[in-house]
């Protein structure tokens, strides 16, 4: 997709933005039958065909909206009309939209034209397609295609990742799609097989990595900006590949959702393709234990009492409690190795949080004020919610343990999502900016291009912008 600061005499094909104020004072410009049809509400949209060609009017609702509700409006517009628009030169008149909401109108359009299953992109929405738009200079026009694009490449990435099925999403090739995405960005690329893993002492990682039939792969992405003195972000994303609760076995019922287990990792890699694409004036580090949680003769077993990379013992009680198990160590790993201002990492830890916010939002955990508000503040303006619950220390008396320093759940059928958050807290090594964000109801669900419930691309947009915005 290409904007273009330009206004030709004659289109075929335009697309016409109205809030409903703006659909008030003029549509009296307009055939009076449009009116009948179209209010400019929230997602309207009004296919005119006329003598010159076809207009587009589409509603964006009241003149009040949020950004992200721009976007979303974009989004369906391109996910319902992208089989009829042409690959002609497009006008685009939304005298109603400021830049940053235009901003959200390109970005929703080249998200929208994300296809599931296994297509690729729609054709026209190819490099060549030509948005032209008059109200903003080509320089601005330039920077903000070159956001939408390296966005939706994030996203987009995100999300076909944890869409795929399990059988194509194997430890080895989810491995080397990293390894090959390191190679194109210029990011380090590190990977403990399980030797190295076991000579390291990541030991809770492993204790889950022993009952598949695929190596381990303990990964570790960074993105370094040539800019002195800039922040560096610890990003640890779980990267369980499919889990099927282990000896803990799962109910059958929903297991094939758990090739979502992955979401915070995906969350990650879409956030660095957005940093290294816009080359973004900070550093990261990324940690992704990945492997999946498998049913083996070698698998771990609930009694379990094993040590984790900080030397701290857990037992096991319940092996579908895998994911605090990966995080551990990842979190400790990235702690002792690298000097990081802000440890954050994203999950599809508990179920827990889903019964607790269903979709609406994830749930955060923080032991620092600043990160806690940004977050929150960032999820707010991005629609990728989150909410904040508590790190109080009587939630630690339920993981004490008879045999080892804690137990990886607690007996009681209460708040587990805290719980986990108190368990991976044991793990960060005194880290003073730290957030845990539980996305197991967020990350995969209902959405506007497929029948199922598939990934929203949750997290993305959340940390990208907090990234950017972060001074
Ligand atoms: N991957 C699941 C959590 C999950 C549940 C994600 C539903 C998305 C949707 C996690 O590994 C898990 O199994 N958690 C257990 C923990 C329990 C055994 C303490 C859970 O939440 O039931
Ligand atoms: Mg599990
Ligand atoms: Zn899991």
């Amino acid at each position: 997709m290409k904007l273009i600061n330009k206004k030709n005499k004659n289109y075929t094909q335009v697309f016409h933005l109205f809030t409903e104020e703006e659909w008030t004072k003029t549509s009296k410009n307009f055939n009076k039958n449009i009116s009948t049809f179209f209010m400019g509400k929230k997602h309207e949209v009004f296919v005119n065909a006329h003598e010159e060609g076809i207009t587009y009017f589409i509603g964006i609702g009241k003149s009040t909206l949020q950004n992200f509700e721009i976007q979303q409006v974009a989004v369906k517009f391109s996910q319902t009309q992208k089989g009829k628009v042409q690959p002609v030169p497009t006008l685009v008149i939304a005298d109603c939209l400021n830049e940053r909401q235009f901003e959200e109108f390109a970005k929703g359009l080249l998200i929208g034209t994300y296809n599931y299953p296994f297509e690729k992109t729609h054709a026209f929405w190819n490099a060549k397609f030509e948005l032209h738009f008059e109200n903003l200079s080509q320089k601005k026009l330039d920077t903000i295609g070159k956001k939408a694009e390296a966005l939706s490449n994030g996203q987009t990435a995100c999300q076909e990742w944890l869409n795929k099925p399990a059988n194509l999403k194997k430890p080895d090739t989810f491995s080397l799609y990293l390894k090959n995405l390191a190679k194109k960005y210029d990011l380090k690329y590190t990977s403990f097989n399980r030797k190295k893993c076991e000579e390291l002492g990541l030991g809770a990682y492993l204790s889950v990595n022993q009952g598949s039939a695929y190596d381990a792969a303990f990964t570790i992405i960074e993105y370094k900006t040539n800019v002195k003195n800039a922040v560096t972000f610890g990003l640890v994303g779980k990267c369980v590949l499919f889990d099927t609760g282990g000896i803990s076995l799962k109910n059958p019922d929903n297991m094939h959702y758990m090739k979502s287990d992955m979401g915070g990792a995906t969350a990650v890699l879409g956030t660095l393709i957005y940093a290294a694409e816009m080359q973004l004036p900070v550093n990261i580090v990324a940690i992704l234990p990945i492997t999946d949680n498998a049913i083996s003769e070698n698998a771990f077993l609930p009694s379990d009492v094993i040590t984790a990379y900080n030397g701290k013992t857990i037992e096991v009680l319940n092996t579908d409690a895998e994911g605090r198990m990966i995080l551990a160590d990842g979190l400790s790993y990235m702690a002792k190795n690298f000097k990081t201002d802000f440890l954050i990492d994203l999950a599809t830890l508990t179920g827990s949080s889903v019964r607790m916010f269903g979709d609406t939002c994830g749930a955060l955990f923080s032991n620092n004020e600043e990160l806690k508000n940004l977050l929150i503040k960032t999820g707010d303006k991005t629609n990728q919610r989150l909410w904040n619950l508590p790190l109080w220390d009587v939630w630690k008396d339920d993981i004490q343990s008879d045999v080892a320093d804690i137990k990886n759940i607690s007996m009681k059928p209460i708040g587990d999502c805290i719980i986990a958050a108190k368990f991976l807290e044991q793990f960060i090594e005194n880290h003073p900016k730290w957030a845990h964000l539980d996305i197991a109801g967020v990350a995969f669900g209902n959405v506007g291009y497929a029948k199922e419930k598939a990934a929203t691309g949750f997290g993305v947009q959340l940390l990208a912008n907090l990234i950017e915005n972060y001074h």
